[in-house]
């Protein structure tokens, strides 16, 4: 009786195995594991190390630290500011599950990335800093924490709850004055009427921010994800003030759509090169607002909209491209 069951079970995984469609996994309904579930041996000590270097990163590779060699890091954010609770938190890009759906075709590169290349991506980005080495202590300890959350999820699902949740822009061009109004109510209490955050400590002791800089010289810089309008809109949407989950949105998508801009109209770090993301050109999102633009769009276009235009002639492409046979 065992094994018939042994073997019905061997033939639906095999079955599913050759299913054309992925398995769809939702984060929705699944708590993340605890990391204080696992035993303090290897594995355990590295998934543990890994959870501490993503909240509080700016005090093991920040630019502050002590040993030069370890600033990896530019600003003197953590992981944890935008991938929050842990990186476990539906559509604040959680790393739930990421394990399973790398390595993966990324736009920007035109190219499969391994999970290591996706965290560095944050690196010189986000943090905009430099990549870890693929063999140091720290890429193995961020890998580890994020196959740890990734337990349960079946390889090459199709998520729910990951990334952010799209929230449809307004068709016509963000108003970075409205936002500044919408700034100065709902978020300088906490980030500052100037967008600087406020720090742990002082300037320079490598102890990060209670609340991050929203802009300025100890940001994000311009080629982060972060700096995409639509990208940021859906994380602010669904994720700001602190507090707000995807199911209890505070802003309107109006307000996050004005908020967004007025953040992002402000100075932030450079990325040299950036021009060279989006090799293939075809696949360049819309709201990336930096050069080449392969719309014929106005500069201005991609970084504040209106964006349905822009979507329009961006699926057409890719439509043309798939009657082609590409
Ligand atoms: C109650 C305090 C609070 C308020 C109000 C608040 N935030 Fe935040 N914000 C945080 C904290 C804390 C983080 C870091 C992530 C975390 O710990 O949840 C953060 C992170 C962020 C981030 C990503 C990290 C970064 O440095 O870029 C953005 C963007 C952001 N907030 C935008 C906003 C916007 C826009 C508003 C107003 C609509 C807002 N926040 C209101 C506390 C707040
Ligand atoms: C300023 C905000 C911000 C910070 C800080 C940040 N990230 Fe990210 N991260 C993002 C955004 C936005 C995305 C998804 C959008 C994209 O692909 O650009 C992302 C995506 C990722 C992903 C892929 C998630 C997926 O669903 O495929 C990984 C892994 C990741 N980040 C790791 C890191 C690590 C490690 C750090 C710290 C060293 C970090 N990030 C710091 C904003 C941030």
């Amino acid at each position: 009786m065992k094994s018939i069951l042994f073997l019905a079970l061997a033939c639906a995984q095999g079955a599913s195995a050759l299913a054309a469609e992925p398995a769809k996994f939702s984060l929705l309904d699944h708590p993340a594991p605890n990391v204080e579930t696992l035993p303090q041996d290897h594995y355990g000590k590295l998934v543990r190390e890994g959870r501490e270097l993503a909240t509080r990163t700016f005090a093991y590779v920040g630019p502050e630290v002590k040993d030069p060699n370890k600033r990896y890091a530019g600003n003197n954010l953590a992981c944890t500011s935008c991938h929050q609770d842990g990186a476990a938190k539906p559509y604040a890009m959680p790393w739930v599950g990421v394990s399973a759906t790398f390595p993966q075709y990324r736009g920007r590169e035109d190219e499969v990335s391994t999970v290591e290349e996706r965290v560095n991506g944050c690196m010189e980005r986000s943090m905009n800093g430099k990549p870890l080495p693929l063999d140091s202590r720290e890429m193995k300890a961020f890998v580890a924490y994020i196959h740890f959350l990734s337990r349960g999820v079946p390889v090459g699902a199709s998520l729910e709850g990951a990334g952010t949740k799209a929230s449809p822009p307004p068709n016509r061009r963000a108003d970075p004055a409205a936002g500044e109004a919408i700034f100065k109510a709902k978020c300088a209490a906490c980030h500052g009427e100037n967008g600087q955050g406020l720090r742990a400590g002082q300037p320079g002791d490598a102890q990060g921010y209670v609340f991050p800089p929203l802009w300025g010289p100890d940001s994000f810089n311009n080629g982060a994800g972060m700096n995409r309008m639509l990208t940021a809109v859906n994380f602010i949407r669904h994720n700001m003030p602190q507090g707000t989950t995807y199911a209890n949105p505070v802003l309107t998508d109006e307000q996050a759509y004005d908020v967004t801009a007025y953040i992002l109209s402000k100075p932030r770090p450079v990325k040299a090169n950036l021009e060279a993301d989006f090799p293939a050109r075809w696949n360049k999102p819309v709201d990336a607002a930096f050069p080449p633009y392969v719309d014929g769009a106005s500069a201005d276009q991609h970084r504040f909209g209106p964006y349905p235009p822009l979507m329009e002639m961006a699926k057409k492409r890719a439509a043309e491209r798939q009657a082609l046979g590409k």
